[in-house]
């Protein structure tokens, strides 16, 4: 495969999405619209990728470099002047020098498959100008196709510049293009604005390469694919598309997905082969989840990291945290960052954990908040019990050692530490270190037994509801 540079067009506001995003930070999947153009090109070969950059230019830039570090460099293009004018604009920042190809890709497309990338730079050997074309039933908005009696490619209509004739016309240019670098650099400073929109249009290259001895080569594409993003249906109908195809990824590789239609998983999570994920899970971000995790019905993980054999219950919503080896969890737990359970480790319904190590064979099982805390091995919290780790200006360390028995209803107010196997009686507030091996009980007063005050008490409530209702 011949070397080429990728040319990324993305200056663009996007005024149909009606949003202050710029329209190429959109997301699908979890990855903005650009990143997947970038990645297309990067993965069809790519050596790099220039990103000409306009409308919220910071935010586009800071967002590539996170992604794609040193493999992806800017141009800036302070005014949008046209396709021909954004490409001008790369190559007078970057491109000055080089031979071989640039692929051209717009920052709105981000389902191009890098094999049809391949396939367009595999074509555009020797042809100063390769582009895909495809076919539309509905070709309106889209440039046009024009060829020759012979068959050749010798222009591109826009459709604004179209005559009746030429409207009709169904072959489309789906905006994708190998060029080579010194019949770009040349073909650039040759453009004009003479159309209906005022603009330097990139495709009147097309009819300047058809002058060329060697012309203009093409290569059929599938619109399926190569759908530009104007608005936000659109935006949403690539996005199932996006979606469907990280989907069956998964599901040839092995995970089972239940129902791909009520299945969500962003494009940079990872899933081992047996996974198997219910209906109604979104998967965000950066996840992993290892073979023989369930994921069950409902969840919500954020970068969170399943390891092999755990089972996410229903409705756990999860992230920035790990869940080791066959570890149990929910349903309806909340598992806020840097929560990190160990292997065979429970957290039961309706318990939230933050930024807590909970050990091997742990159990939180019910009702519980633990937050800021370092549990050991084989502890056992009661419910309801509570870890009181703030006390409105910092936060503090509750330590469990191993072994540890927390009665139900019990608050341990940090910074605290409960030696290795001591025992707190339930609803008891722990303010103080317990040693290890000790019974600690901490309740307001003890326990007073009145016998027979409980008809007395409801008689003199019922006497009082009947004065009320009598006044
Ligand atoms: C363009 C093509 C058209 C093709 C269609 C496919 C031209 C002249 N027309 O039309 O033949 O059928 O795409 O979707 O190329 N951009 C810049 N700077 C600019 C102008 C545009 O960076 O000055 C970027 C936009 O952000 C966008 C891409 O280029 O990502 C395409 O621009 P857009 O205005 O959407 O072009 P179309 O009118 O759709
Ligand atoms: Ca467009």
């Amino acid at each position: 495969m011949p070397d080429f540079v990728g040319i990324v067009l993305a200056a663009g506001q996007g005024t149909r999405m009606k949003s202050t995003k710029p329209k190429v930070l959109h997301e699908i999947a979890g990855r903005p619209l650009a990143a997947w153009t970038v990645q297309a090109a990067l993965d069809a070969g790519a050596s790099r990728c220039v990103v000409v950059v306009g409308h919220g230019r910071e935010e586009v830039e800071a967002t590539l470099r996170a992604r794609f570090g040193e493999r992806v460099q800017f141009a800036h293009q302070a005014e949008q002047l046209g396709t021909g004018h954004a490409v001008r604009c790369a190559v007078e920042a970057e491109l000055q020098e080089g031979e071989g190809h640039a692929v051209v890709l717009y920052g709105d497309c981000p389902a191009i498959h890098p094999e049809t990338l391949e396939r367009l730079v595999a074509a555009a050997e020797g042809f100063p100008f390769a582009l895909i074309t495809a076919s539309l039933a509905n070709p309106k908005g889209y440039g046009r196709i024009l060829r020759n009696d012979a068959g050749n490619v010798v222009g591109i209509r826009e459709d604004k510049d179209c005559s009746a004739e030429e409207r009709a016309i169904r072959e489309v240019n789906p905006g994708l293009y190998a060029i080579e670098l010194g019949f770009l650099r040349e073909a650039l400073g040759k453009l004009d604005a003479n159309n209906a929109q005022g603009e330097l249009y990139l495709t009147d290259l097309a009819e300047m390469a058809a002058g060329t001895p060697r012309g203009v080569v093409d290569v059929p594409g599938d619109m399926g694919e190569l759908r530009g993003i104007n608005d936000r249906w659109e935006l949403s109908v690539v996005g199932r598309t996006l979606r469907e195809r990280i989907l069956e990824r998964l599901a040839r590789s092995g995970v089972g997905i239940v129902d791909p239609a009520t299945t969500f998983v962003d494009a940079d999570c990872e899933v081992e082969a047996d996974a198997t994920i219910a209906p109604g899970v979104h998967l965000r971000g950066r996840c992993v989840v290892r073979a023989g995790a369930r994921i069950d019905v409902g969840c919500v993980l954020e970068d969170v990291e399943v390891a092999p054999g755990a089972w996410l219950k229903p409705y756990t919503v999860a992230a920035e945290s790990q869940v080791g080896r066959d570890a149990q969890v929910g349903p309806f737990a909340h598992l806020r960052p840097k929560s990190d359970l160990g292997e065979g480790s429970k957290v039961g319904n309706f318990c939230e954990t933050k930024k807590t190590r909970i050990g091997k064979g742990s159990k939180v099982n019910h009702l519980a908040y633990v937050g800021d805390g370092m549990i050991g091995e084989r502890v056992n919290i009661g419910a309801g019990v509570i870890f009181c780790n703030y006390d409105g200006v910092q936060k503090h360390v509750t330590t469990l050692e191993d072994d540890v028995f927390i009665g139900s209803d019990s608050q341990l107010v940090a910074p605290v530490t409960i030696g290795a196997g001591a025992y707190v009686g339930s609803g008891s507030t722990i303010t103080g270190d317990v040693p290890a091996d000790a019974l600690a009980i901490a309740r307001v007063r003890k326990q007073t037994v009145k016998e027979g005050f409980a008809s007395r008490l409801r008689e003199r409530f019922a006497a009082a509801k009947k004065a009320k209702a009598e006044e």
